[in-house]
């Protein structure tokens, strides 16, 4: 069974992936922790899925399980929703020890991290991602936390899980689009990190697209293998954490400027296809190896063209994105598949270019 070790300087946690893991959570989760209380937060799409049999694993362990379920979506990923989810746990006397579960994808994850951060000023929280994006991505890390009317993830805190298990049987009934949409952050972990792995999975796209659940399990640990290595490197992303908005420079102005109606997956993909026909103008990346990313991103069936938002409202987006540290745009950009540098010095006339490349 495939499992990653994320080593921090004060804290390491196992990621384990595995097909049916939800029902040997209980045992899992049994070895880490002797509370009898646990907690389970959980959307109302996920909750018809995964709730009961989770349930039932916790109780056979001999856990107490309690669970609080909010409305799915990213609308809800706000103060209210963390107010809805303390609810419960705070009136059940909750204790210092006793874990919470996030049971869901990113939004779900993000939330419950943020609140396992805030009651009693912090209690353990455990990741059991379903979706592909919170797998590979989101579940790792440590960040969590919510929106705000003035922009995304404004709200947070960092907090680390105790664990993360991801049950890649769980995929099977996440929606085409959102599964396609987590492929994105897939092949840029490939770009910044592993040529080898980028041609591996030019090879078997067609074996994740399949749902080849046993693929899934090696692929998701790549994954998240080249996240834990970036984050152990850099966990309050002060330097190399940076590498991981590659794509996501051109991604979120997008994203913003179409007023998040497309999945992030999407934006990313076409950030990432911006990013390589940008480092290609500037001489830093061979064409050969550009059109290779470019093909592996349309083949995953994420989108590579046809954006219709005006460029000069995606530059605004780009130009108000929180990560922009002074008012020099920084993009990540790839000199080779495998392999990235932070530049900070693109002409506005290549980044208006690689955005026009996307109509
Ligand atoms: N903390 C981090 O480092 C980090 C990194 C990347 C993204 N994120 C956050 O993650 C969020 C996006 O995550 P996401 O893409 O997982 O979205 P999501 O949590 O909204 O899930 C997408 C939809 O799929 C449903 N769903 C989830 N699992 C399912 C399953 N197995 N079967 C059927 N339906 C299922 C959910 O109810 C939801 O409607 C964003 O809020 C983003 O900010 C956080
Ligand atoms: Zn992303």
């Amino acid at each position: 069974m495939p499992s990653v070790r994320v080593s921090l300087a004060n804290h390491t946690y196992d990621v384990t992936i595995e097909r049916g893991l939800l029902a040997r959570a209980g045992s899992a989760l049994r070895a880490l922790t002797p509370s009898k209380k646990i907690g389970i937060v959980t959307d109302d799409t996920v909750a018809p899925h995964f709730l009961a049999p989770l349930k039932s694993s916790l109780e056979a362990a001999g856990f107490a399980p309690l669970s609080a379920v909010v409305p799915a979506g990213e609308s809800h990923k706000t103060l209210a929703t963390i107010e809805r989810i303390l609810d419960p746990f705070l009136h059940a006397r909750w204790e210092r020890s006793s874990p919470i579960i996030a049971l869901g994808g990113g939004v779900i994850g993000d939330m419950t991290g943020y609140a396992a951060a805030s009651i009693l000023r912090g209690v353990p929280f455990v990741q059991m991602p379903t979706t592909l994006l919170s797998m590979v991505d989101a579940s790792v890390g440590g960040k969590t936390g919510v929106n705000h009317a003035a922009g995304k993830n404004l709200i947070g805190a960092f907090h680390q899980p105790i664990a993360v298990l991801a049950d890649v049987e769980t995929l099977k009934t996440l929606p085409r689009r959102d599964f396609v949409s987590g492929l994105a952050e897939c092949i840029k972990h490939d770009v910044i990190r592993d040529a080898d792995g980028f041609a591996a999975l030019e090879k078997n796209i067609d074996r994740a697209l399949a749902l080849d659940l046993d693929f899934l399990a090696e692929f998701v640990a790549h994954n998240v293998s080249i996240k834990a290595r970036v984050v152990e490197a850099d966990p309050f992303e002060r330097g190399e954490r940076a590498h991981l908005n590659f794509g996501h420079t051109f991604g979120h102005g997008i994203e913003r400027a179409a007023d998040y109606r497309l999945p992030h997956g999407e934006c990313v993909a076409l950030g990432m296809v911006a990013a390589a026909r940008a480092a290609t103008t500037l001489g830093m990346l061979n064409p050969t190896e550009r059109d290779r990313i470019v093909a592996l991103i349309a083949r995953a069936g994420l989108p590579i063209a046809g954006l219709s938002l005006s460029t000069d409202e995606i530059l605004k987006a780009m130009a108000s994105d929180k990560k922009v540290a002074d008012a020099k745009l920084r993009f990540v950009l790839p000199d080779r598949i495998g392999h990235v540098v932070i530049r900070n010095d693109v002409p506005d006339s290549v980044v208006r270019e690689a955005i026009e490349s996307l109509r």
